[in-house]
């Protein structure tokens, strides 16, 4: 069993060794209205807020929170703040991928000296209950990676049952939909990984930038050869912390007939590198989709097909490795459209929302492993084929 993303004993005298995810911060268009969106259709508690009502002029903010996933929705308030140019030029989207760390400073510091440029340096804010320090490098394209330490009542720990993320925020109390997500949860539980759009012919530059930076190494790796239709295709090869709590795919477009849904993405996100999806973890894959299906949530059709060929790969797969059998319903995984796919350590279930906002750039992934900690290589084919029919929809192919 491995210890994905279990918190690291703080005992490592490595500044750069990641602690946990802190959060995962956008930056969009309405935070308030974002947060009812997240909130509505994924079962995120809309936790706390800091805006005017609680003295925050330049921004609002609203924590979000679900399992061990924070994420916060952010929002300038005025015309000239760099965040409202970022959301002109890109839309709504994913700003920073946060790590809680020992020591924010010293793992800045170290990250730096690493090769690392520095995004904005460290920053202490405090009071009576503890403090947050927070410094950021700067990641591809327009991501930012903070390093996050906390003291007193703002340690991660306390953060994780509840307390306040940070000097300046307010709890939100009685509100119903927080209520009834509570009644009925859509069981989503950590990120699992984050991947990254960068341009053609730069994945090798990033991947040894996470080396070199932040000490990550290499995890899995495909070619266009696995992950191509006839039209179109990607090169991903996934970086992984030292202690494997984050996994970090970096895709770059590849030459195809057609236009590749990573340069779809660029194309629509003003040619800028970014995160393309975040991959949120379920042990539950049929009650999370089941759950987020009947709550709205536009998943990527699969085509009926698909189904015709899956349990033989599949099963084969798992038969050859000595792994155990699928558990989950056959009929129950198709009536819900999941993907299935297996490697030598068993299999995972996975699905693909449809683009989160009206620019096709971020989506999320809604992932359940049984043993298996790829990445589901073998829906590739599929994969793209539905995504190319929907990429036609939209007249981008
Ligand atoms: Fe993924």
């Amino acid at each position: 069993m491995s210890t994905l993303n279990m918190p690291a004993a703080n005992t490592s005298t490595d500044p750069l060794d990641l602690i946990d995810v802190d959060h995962v911060r956008f930056f969009v268009g309405n935070a308030k209205q974002a947060a009812f969106f997240y909130a509505m259709t994924f079962g995120f508690r809309i936790h706390q807020v800091a805006d005017l009502t609680s003295g925050s002029r330049d921004r609002a903010r609203y924590l979000l929170t679900q399992g061990n996933i924070r994420f916060i929705l952010e929002t300038p308030l005025t015309k000239d703040d760099p965040a409202a140019e970022e959301i002109k030029r890109f839309g709504d989207g994913v700003k920073d991928i946060a790590f809680t760390v020992a020591d924010a400073e010293t793992a800045w510091k170290q990250a730096m000296a690493n090769g690392g440029e520095s995004a904005y340096e460290p920053i202490t804010i405090s009071d009576e209950h503890g403090s947050v320090t927070t410094a950021g490098i700067q990641a591809y394209g327009r991501s930012v990676h903070s390093f996050v330490s906390r003291t007193g009542a703002y340690a991660i720990d306390r953060v994780k049952q509840g307390s306040m993320f940070e000097p300046g925020y307010r709890a939100i109390d009685g509100l119903a939909l927080n209520d009834y997500n509570d009644a009925n949860p859509c069981g989503l539980m950590f990120v699992d990984h984050c991947v990254g759009n960068v341009e053609e012919g730069r994945m090798n530059e990033w991947v040894q930038w996470y080396e070199d930076v932040l000490g990550f190494a290499m995890f899995k790796h495909f070619d266009d050869a696995d992950i191509s239709t006839e039209h179109s295709a990607l090169m991903s090869k996934v970086m992984a912390s030292g202690n494997n709590l984050i996994k970090m795919p970096i895709n770059e477009p590849a030459d195809g007939l057609k236009k590749s849904q990573i340069q779809e993405y660029l194309e629509w996100h003003d040619m800028m590198p970014g995160v393309q999806h975040l991959a949120l973890r379920s042990n539950d894959a049929l009650s999370s989709v089941a759950e987020l299906r009947r709550r709205g949530v536009d998943f990527l059709r699969i085509p009926g097909e698909y189904y015709e060929t899956v349990w033989n790969r599949v099963e084969k797969t798992l038969t050859e490795h000595g792994q155990e059998a699928i558990k989950e319903d056959y009929d129950r995984i198709k009536e819900l459209g999941i993907l299935v796919d297996a490697d030598d350590e068993g299999y995972l279930l996975q699905l693909f929302t449809m683009p989160l906002q009206d620019r096709p750039t971020l989506f999320f992934e809604i992932i359940c492993r049984r043993g298996s900690q790829s990445f589901g290589k073998g829906n590739f084919k599929a994969l793209f084929e539905a995504l190319e029919l929907e990429q036609d929809r939209r007249g981008n192919l």
